[in-house]
């Protein structure tokens, strides 16, 4: 591969914030701009927050338009790379915008609250990174409050996430009582000074744990960190990149987002050791950063981001290639080739137009209602990208129609959504209705609001008795017609075109498993 290819990959790290609401997910986001130099005052990505509390994320979006595509990739340089940073919608019921998103990053980076420790979203979207063993970074905040000890904290992280911890900081005190926070890997103390707001400041640093400095600062708390460390040094893991990168250890580090602290240190870290671009697994073969051809996927579809133009934005992530303004690319699904002379790019201070992208970024393409969620796009290959995945959803509801002249209109409006990843719609084989399945409940408010404003469609979402749903599969299509004749109440097709079993209830679902053992059922779908 050229020399600037190779280069210019090997510096991206591309990566996403996992915690629980509220652990400091958006002071974390600014002040990571911040040390990137790409915010001048912190403050810009904090009028987001009003966001999370209100009763849709996207409406919210939706009147911060401009803003919301610079907050949903964000590029800055650090230390001579180039950090792409993607966010994450903040509201639960969006959570699979959430997972999808982790399917195009390489690295995560997971926020705990000191006094909260592991909390439940936490959770569930660790399991989503071990599916592909994503590395992930582990930032400990808040530590200017009194929390938990950070021992016992570790300990619920290697418990409960089931990943070692190594610590790379260690904090001095905590709340009233803190003091800083001591550097394990190069043995020196990081002085604490509270500065909230924007500026960088750098506290005093004291190297060497026995330095004599240490106690002059620290009176009687320098005894206690080296008592402390020796035990921390005793019962934790030590660095280990091999495992961090096989998603099996995770560094840890101590700080306090909204006071600037703590956060240099893991960001010099982060693109120290931070994975760059990651092979990328297709149907037929793994695609390598390091070839030639350009390749890339679609993970992510956001509608109406820009008051002027009522288009979509389709987000791909490069895998392999470099992206050149005015390139013709080959969307695989349909067969065409297409001219991007519009492509974005997302530096953290505005949308600006691409002129190159490498294996790593992120690009926005203009979508006009052909790209949807999962697609491939290459210089003519015949790839598949996977692991792009649609789950199944809990909360289902019959679309209702105001105007049933309107069915056009309607059946248009739900297929381009689904296509976007807002929802998932089937259609009973032996009936007429249209059933919208979700994942949170909101999504069926933001679904019925866009209908109206983008379709001109006044539709309302009633009750329907469906409780889950699995795509199904079979090898043998003898049995598979069998099973579709005898089940045929309960099946239905998805946008996709995929066969769906919809189950009144449970046990209904359960029951029809045991009755036929042959018939896979997914909790899953593929996008494709
Ligand atoms: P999220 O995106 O993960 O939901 O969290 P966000 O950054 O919005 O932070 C949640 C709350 O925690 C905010 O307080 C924020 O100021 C506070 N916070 C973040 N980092 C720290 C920290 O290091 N120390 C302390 N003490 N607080 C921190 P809020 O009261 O909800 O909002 P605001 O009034 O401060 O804006």
């Amino acid at each position: 591969m050229s020399s600037r290819h190779a280069t210019e990959t090997a510096r991206r790290r591309t990566f996403a914030i996992i915690s629980h609401p509220d652990a400091g997910k958006t002071t974390m986001t600014e002040k990571l701009l911040l040390f990137g130099g790409a915010i001048q005052l912190a403050g810009t990505v904090k009028g987001r927050k009003a966001a999370r509390h209100a009763t849709s994320d996207w409406m919210e979006l939706e009147k911060q338009r401009g803003i919301s595509v610079t907050s949903s990739v964000m590029q800055f340089p650090y230390k001579g790379c180039i950090v792409n940073l993607l966010d994450t919608p903040g509201h639960e019921d969006f959570s699979e915008d959430t997972y999808r998103t982790l399917t195009a990053v390489d690295s995560a980076l997971m926020v705990i609250d000191v006094a909260k420790g592991v909390e439940e979203r936490t959770i569930k979207l660790m399991d989503v990174c071990r599916l592909r063993d994503t590395p992930i970074m582990t930032f400990i905040n808040k530590l200017d409050r009194e929390g938990r000890e950070p021992i016992d904290l570790l300990d619920e992280v290697e418990k409960v996430l089931k990943i070692q911890c190594a610590p790379v900081t260690w904090p001095i005190g905590m709340g009233k009582r803190f003091k800083g926070v001591y550097h394990i890997h190069h043995d020196a103390v990081h002085l604490y000074s509270p500065t909230h707001g924007g500026k960088i400041q750098r506290g005093e640093v004291i190297q060497g744990l026995d330095n004599p400095r240490l106690d002059e600062v620290l009176g009687g708390q320098a005894a206690e960190l080296r008592e402390e460390l020796e035990l921390v040094m005793g019962a934790s893991h030590s660095f280990d990149k091999e495992a961090y990168l096989a998603g099996r250890q995770t560094p840890v580090f101590f700080g306090s987002a909204i006071n600037n602290f703590g956060v240099q240190e893991l960001l010099d870290d982060f693109v120290e050791n931070a994975p760059g671009p990651q092979p990328r697994a297709t149907e037929t073969r793994t695609v390598d950063p390091s070839e030639e051809t350009f390749s890339g996927f679609v993970f992510k579809i956001q509608a109406n981001m820009d008051p002027q133009h009522r288009d979509r934005i389709a987000f791909l992530r490069v895998c392999s290639g470099t992206f050149r303004k005015g390139m013709k690319i080959h969307q695989v699904r349909i067969g065409r080739d297409v001219k991007i002379s519009d492509a974005l790019t997302f530096m953290a201070s505005d949308r600006e137009h691409v002129e190159e992208a490498y294996p790593g970024d992120i690009i926005g393409l203009h979508n006009h209602g052909t790209i949807r969620i999962g697609d491939t796009f290459t210089q003519g290959e015949q790839l598949s990208f996977t692991g792009i995945p649609n789950f199944a959803p809990e909360l289902f509801r019959r679309a209702h129609l105001r105007d049933p002249l309107k069915m056009k209109q309607l059946q248009k409006g739900l297929q381009q959504l689904c296509e976007e990843g807002a929802t998932q719609l089937f259609r009973p084989l032996v009936s007429n209705d249209l059933i919208l399945g979700a994942v949170g409940v909101l999504q069926f408010d933001v679904v019925a609001h866009r209908l109206k404003a983008e379709y001109n469609v006044d539709a309302s979402f009633e009750n329907v008795n469906v409780q889950t749903a699995r795509w199904v599969s079979c090898d043998d299509g003898r049995k598979f017609e069998q099973f579709r004749d005898k089940v045929a109440a309960n099946l239905a097709v998805d946008h996709g075109g995929d066969l769906v079993y919809i189950a009144p209830t449970r046990v209904n679902l359960q029951m029809a498993q045991e009755k036929w053992p042959e018939v896979r059922f997914h909790a899953t779908r593929e996008h494709g």
